[in-house]
């Protein structure tokens, strides 16, 4: 035995919210165009449908759109009413195809959008227009989408052919408000978010039937995040701290190329993607030491692999492989051991683009190895978090140690145990003891799946081998209560003990 891990059922960390894993699509590249929708309309169908039933298998709780940076220049207005009337605008940020000038057809918009979440029954997440737009169009956004009385922005929801208002809880206001959303200082993004929330905020007390949740958009510098809590705490100004969420953004990997990488590389990128843990800790501690007065939580609002490869030219596409899916599913655990503070995490992005799930070309679409991991953690979702320690092998990366054996833990409420492992050595093997305390010895029933055994973890995934990459069964040894696996190289498991 080279690792051990202990988990402590009776420890309760707090709920794993489904939320945990979310993702996001933004109007960049071909995550939306020619990911999710047709550039133009085919047989009659815009909705690329084998995309949406890839979609719709992965159980997704939650979808953050438009952006991104795209947000903070988009007007949803373009994108509503009859699709051959909408205009044609620039995309600022981001081009459309690998090869034409940024542009943006505004085929896709709002009830485009809102219908996807109804039909793979995940909740929408909005993110409005800060940088470039004001208060008001965002107000009108939540009236046009949610309000069921007799206005005319309700109306004209309805002429558009929508009669019952859209559910939408979640708001974003703003995006990366420090940089593409205008470039502010955490003082003058607090105060462009209370006149946002001000007017979006008022919404939901009188005119919908649903509660609002407002999501501001935080850094991964936690000096920035702490002053601009200050500012948003200020009591002077009225409200106090009118949010619900804060975020941060988290890529990691750019400096490598996943073309080039070696062994070494691999451990640097796996230690910087565990930086993820210290960007909670310290956001939530920004938030802890200002806002006494209420619960905030945290939202990984963006996350994911994001190297060399994918420059902006190219759509953001980059490979999916193996290596990416490790680091997800370390990032996972990692979630799960923040429950007490996470209340949402969006990994980027859905289609095509960064470390998404799904990848087309032509007319293929196909799961990458990524989607294997979400859907192996799924069981996690809802569950109760629980404590876990790990005596693990570690390995030297420059000034940092890299655990190699890393896992987390959860328990539902039928007391049935989940346990991720991943084995993030791409070098060697090792076997893993799990002790559960509390368990009911050898005559536990032990069900557990492997991910990426005997698969290089640099290994472009494509149409013609990604079924090669699904869990295969995993051979448990149990005995008393405690059970022991054996774990390939860059290996990911998943295992349940009732
Ligand atoms: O996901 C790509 C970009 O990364 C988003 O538009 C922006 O929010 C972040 O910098």
């Amino acid at each position: 035995t080279d690792a051990r891990i202990t988990v402590h059922t009776e420890a309760g960390i707090d709920r794993i919210e489904p939320e945990l894993h979310g993702h996001f699509s933004e109007h960049l590249g071909r995550c939306i165009y020619d990911g999710i929708w047709h550039s133009q309309e085919s047989d009659d169908e815009w909705f690329r449908e084998d995309v949406v039933s890839l979609l719709d298998d992965l159980n997704m709780p939650v979808l953050r759109w438009p952006g991104g940076c795209f947000a903070d220049d988009y007007h949803w207005e373009d994108g509503v009413g009859p699709r051959e009337e909408r205009p044609r605008r620039r995309n600022l940020f981001w081009s459309q195809d690998r090869s034409e000038t940024p542009e943006e057809p505004n085929t896709f918009g709002t009830h485009e959008f809102l219908d996807l979440c109804e039909r793979i029954g995940t909740e929408p997440y909005l993110a409005t227009n800060v940088g470039s737009g004001d208060p008001q169009e965002a107000a009108n956004w939540v009236e046009y989408t949610c309000y069921d009385g007799d206005t005319e922005l309700a109306d004209r929801r309805r002429e558009n052919g929508r009669e019952e208002p859209y559910e939408v809880r979640y708001w974003g206001l703003g995006n990366e408000n420090w940089g593409c959303g205008g470039q502010m200082t955490p003082e003058q993004y607090a105060r462009e978010y209370r006149r946002f929330a001000t007017y979006v905020g008022s919404m939901d007390n009188l005119m919908l039937d649903h509660d609002l949740e407002l999501i501001a958009c935080g850094f991964q510098n936690h000096t920035w995040n702490r002053r601009f809590m200050e500012e948003i705490g200020n009591t002077n100004w009225g409200v106090e701290f009118p949010l619900d969420h804060l975020t941060l953004h988290h890529y990691y990997g750019r400096t490598m190329s996943v073309a080039e990488a070696d062994e070494e590389k691999y451990d640097k990128f796996l230690i910087e993607a565990l930086e993820m843990d210290e960007h909670i800790e310290r956001i939530a501690a920004a938030i802890d030491a200002v806002a006494t007065t209420r619960d905030i939580g945290v939202i990984i609002d963006e996350w994911g692999a994001w190297h060399t490869e994918a420059v902006a030219e190219s759509g953001l596409e980059q490979p999916g492989t193996v290596i990416d899916a490790l680091s997800a599913a370390a990032v996972l655990d990692v979630f799960n051991h923040h429950s007490d503070v996470l209340t949402m995490s969006n990994i980027a992005q859905t289609v095509n683009v960064l470390q998404c799930l799904v990848e087309t070309e032509g007319d293929e679409a196909w799961a990458r190895p990524t989607y294997r991991v979400f859907d192996l953690y799924a069981p996690h979702k809802g569950n109760e978090a629980v404590q876990t320690s790990i005596d693990t092998p570690t390995r030297d990366v420059d000034d940092n140690e890299l655990s190699l054996v890393r896992a987390s833990a959860s328990v539902d409420d039928k007391g049935e145990t989940y346990i991720t492992v991943t084995n993030l050595d791409c070098r060697g093997t090792h076997t893993v003891e799990i002790d559960i305390e509390g368990a009911a010895s050898a005559s536990s029933d032990v069900d557990a799946a492997v991910l990426f055994e005997e698969q290089d973890p640099d290994l472009k995934v494509d149409a013609n081998n990604a079924d090669a990459f699904v869990a295969e069964d995993l051979d448990v040894t149990v005995e008393s209560d405690t059970l022991t696996v054996e774990l390939e190289p860059s290996t990911v498991a998943g295992i349940s003990v009732q």
